[in-house]
């Protein structure tokens, strides 16, 4: 039986198996619901990147993880073992990363509304890059590197004005959008210039990212020939260089039967031979590139467990199955509407007889996790799996309802640890007064 995640399996068994782990046996050890993450995948992941980032560009350049998708010391320290460098947005995740040692010259610093508290640690810490979004920033942070007697490596964040057909939430690289500057406005240019003058400001490149879930070609060399265009417009005008390259992260991944996702190496590929190709036709050198999946590296690792409690059937409306968990631990549904399957744990190659919507526990009518499922039979006290939750669920997860956290249980060679423990009651009260 395949499923749609490649870690996933049926074990002797006949449970679902992650990894060579039983899920059964982990649901049992760790409790429910529970993040479930096959570590041995996510470090397979990270060497696809980084073998294509050889092949393509010659090892000259760098891949980020973008930890927004799973932020906690455990990836940061996987992360530093493959060579990987990593993309922060808040103080938070740079705390993060610095307390599981991740080396601060391979940490790139981004955000659209950064603080000058959050500025100054990433000074103070010897961040390699930040990546500056508007002209306030780059001021504030001309000021705090003269008060700190440091130069800073910046590159800026640029919206290439392409239109990516992604859910509007996600997509970033329009002209109507929060992020960066403009590049058809000028604005970008006038920025670049700008800090050119900066003293204590060495502007090293320039960066995008057009949107997330992306399943298309066409809007990654588009981005790629724009921003490589405005590199040697930037250079004839001016004379500066700009030496690199960051184009974001974006890659979709299968979420469900319905998503079909190019393969990774393809994309970067055919970026490459965009970036070569304007690279020789207008006379620039090859600029180091930066790439900064997250959603690729994470998420198809991962699956969510629960418990069924309640299974309660509307007559000719719908059934309902309510889980344990549900829009604190995954909050996409709510968020974007967005589509997951699921798995009943035990024997879960079975005829899917019954459509149920699984719903969470929280008193909000939209705390669904997936409506109209298709499984197996299930009843009260099954095991559920619900699948590819490895990015952007524990990272945007909420105690709504005071319900804790799940905890990250990571598998590795048929063994399974805890990555980050389950919450307690005495956790979410920990910062009442
Ligand atoms: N680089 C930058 C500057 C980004 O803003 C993002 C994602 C990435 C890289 C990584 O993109 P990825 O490879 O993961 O698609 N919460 C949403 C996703 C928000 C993405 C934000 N930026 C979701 O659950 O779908």
């Amino acid at each position: 039986m395949e499923f749609i995640m490649s870690c996933l399996s049926v074990g002797d068994s006949g449970n679902l198996s992650i990894g060579g782990c039983d899920v059964a046996g982990l649901a049992e050890q760790y409790g429910t619901p529970a993040y479930i993450m096959d570590e041995d995948k996510i470090r397979e992941n990270c060497r696809v990147y980084n073998r294509a980032m050889e092949e393509y560009y010659n090892g000259n350049g760098i891949v980020l993880y973008a930890s927004k998708a799973l932020s906690c010391k455990y990836i940061y320290r996987i992360m530093k073992e493959e060579n990987m460098g990593i993309d922060v947005v808040s103080g938070g995740e740079l705390y993060t990363a610095l307390s599981a040692f991740f080396p601060a010259e391979k940490i790139y610093f981004h955000g659209n509304n950064k603080t000058a508290d959050e500025l100054k640690m990433a000074l103070e810490s010897g961040v390699g890059r930040i990546v500056v979004d508007n002209i306030f920033e780059l001021e504030t942070l001309e000021e705090l590197a003269e008060k700190l007697d440091r130069t800073v490596d910046i590159m800026f964040r640029i919206k290439p004005g392409i239109d990516a057909h992604t859910h509007s939430f996600i997509r970033t690289g329009q002209i109507d959008s929060k992020f960066g500057v403009a590049l058809e406005t000028g604005e970008a240019e006038e920025i670049v210039v700008k800090a050119d003058s900066m003293e204590r400001i060495n502007v090293v490149g320039v960066h995008c990212h057009i949107g997330s879930q992306i399943f298309e070609l066409e809007p990654f060399e588009l981005a790629a020939e724009k921003m490589m265009n405005f590199i040697a417009d930037i250079k004839e005008k001016y004379g500066i260089e700009l030496s690199e390259l960051n184009l974001g992260g974006g890659y979709g991944i299968k979420y469900t039967e319905n998503d079909s996702p190019i393969n990774y190496d393809k994309y970067i590929q055919a970026v490459s031979k965009v970036v070569t190709g304007i690279s020789e036709a207008r006379g620039i050198k090859l600029p180091y590139i930066v790439m900064e999946p997250g959603r690729s590296i994470t998420a198809e690792t991962g699956i969510t467990v629960y418990r069924v409690g309640a299974v309660k059937e509307i007559p000719g409306v719908r059934t309902y199955i309510s889980v344990d968990g549900g829009m604190g631990d995954n909050p996409r549904y709510i968020l974007y509407e967005s589509e997951y399957e699921a798995l009943r744990v035990n024997s879960p190659a079975d005829a899917k007889t019954m459509t149920a919507t699984i719903a969470g526990k929280c008193c909000e009518s939209g705390d669904i996790l997936i409506k109209d499922a298709k499984l197996p039979a299930i009843k009260p006290g099954d095991l559920i799996a619900v699948l590819a939750t490895g990015a952007y669920n524990y990272s945007m997860a909420s105690n709504y309802n005071r319900i804790p956290r799940p905890p990250i249980v990571m598998v590795s060679g048929g063994e399974s640890r805890l990555a980050v423990k389950r919450e307690s009651y005495d956790d979410i009260i920990a910062n009442d007064l």
